[in-house]
């Protein structure tokens, strides 16, 4: 059984060229209409104890496309709100659906209903790691570029669960990337050696600094995410302070390379970590990148149910 819940563990090589492929693929055939009910009859519990609109919409629409359904499971639904535990929903939920996407804060109880349960789980987000994003994002990417192999990506801002995703998808698929955050807000050292033993394999070079402008140098590829993630509304106007230096604007994208694109898991906030000249500019991608999770999620789906 496949679960999707840590990019580096979950996702070997040949799984990553077979996800690109089958998004490729799946989305092909969504632009010309032909059905593809991969999934028919097969039911997908969603979870979310956080908020979202890319993400939820994605795995619904994505489930219906592939035949099957999608049931949206929100905190204040779902007894996990009233302190029902994770073991016995884990239980429970394996006796009536087939895979369980799920949002929320602590990793821990993704790797929990992994452990207990007898169906796939499908991380999406943590307060940790990001993966499904990240596959969208090799996607785009590739579709832009073509490759993926020695492009270099830039990342920019908070050491966070896309910059720690990132990581690990970036070594995987054989991209340069580079991390600037202030100093405290570096990826945990775990990030960056699992993506360190993939680099190993790939060729690729990780570089993890405190200057946007060394980052940003010579790269293919520019990605900024909020500096105050879900969870961490409480921090903001420190956050706002404290990573200021590091706003994507004309200025930071001048030294990447002259047809870098600019990308952005969304939501963004205009005027802080990117300005809307570059946002909305001809270099960026983020439209792009959000439709792309919808093929992506597709593949993902159909890799942890038929394989
Ligand atoms: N990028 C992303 O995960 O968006 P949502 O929070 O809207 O799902
Ligand atoms: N780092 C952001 C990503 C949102 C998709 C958050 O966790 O809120």
């Amino acid at each position: 059984m496949k679960h999707y819940i840590d990019f580096h563990r979950d996702v070997s090589f040949e799984d990553l060229d077979y996800l690109l492929d089958t998004a490729i693929d799946l989305k092909a055939k969504t632009k010309a209409g032909i059905e593809h009910h991969l999934l028919k009859g097969k039911s997908l519990a969603m979870i979310f104890t956080k908020s979202s609109t890319r993400t939820r919409v994605s795995f619904e629409v994505g489930m219906y496309q592939l035949g099957g359904q999608a049931l949206f499971l929100s905190n204040n639904d779902i007894q996990i709100g009233r302190g029902e535990t994770i073991y016995d929903t884990a239980n429970v939920l394996s006796g009536m659906v087939d895979g369980i996407m799920i949002r929320t804060f602590k990793h821990q109880d993704v790797e929990d209903l992994a452990k207990y349960g007898k169906i796939p789980v499908i991380n999406g987000l943590t307060d940790d790691q990001h993966p499904t994003q990240v596959l969208a994002d090799l996607l785009t990417i590739k579709e832009h570029k073509g490759t993926l192999k020695g492009l270099k990506l830039a990342y920019l801002g908070d050491g966070n669960n896309m910059a720690n995703s990132l990581l690990h998808a970036c070594a995987k698929a054989g991209m340069d990337i580079s991390v600037a955050s202030p100093a405290d807000y570096s990826c945990p050292e775990k990030y960056v050696i699992e993506a360190n033993e993939d680099a190993k394999v790939t060729g690729s070079k990780i570089v993890m600094t405190t200057d946007p402008f060394e980052a940003a140098e010579g790269a293919d590829v520019i990605y900024a995410d909020t500096w105050t993630s879900m969870g961490q509304e409480a921090e903001k106007a420190a956050r706002v302070e404290i990573f200021k230096g590091y706003q994507v604007n004309s200025k930071l994208m001048g030294v990447a390379k002259s047809d870098a694109i600019f990308m952005h898991c969304l939501p963004a906030y205009r005027g802080y970590e990117v300005t809307e000249e570059v946002i909305d500019g001809p270099q960026s991608v983020v439209f792009d990148e959000a439709e792309n999770r919808l093929h992506a999620h597709k593949a993902i789906l159909v890799n942890c149910f038929l394989n």
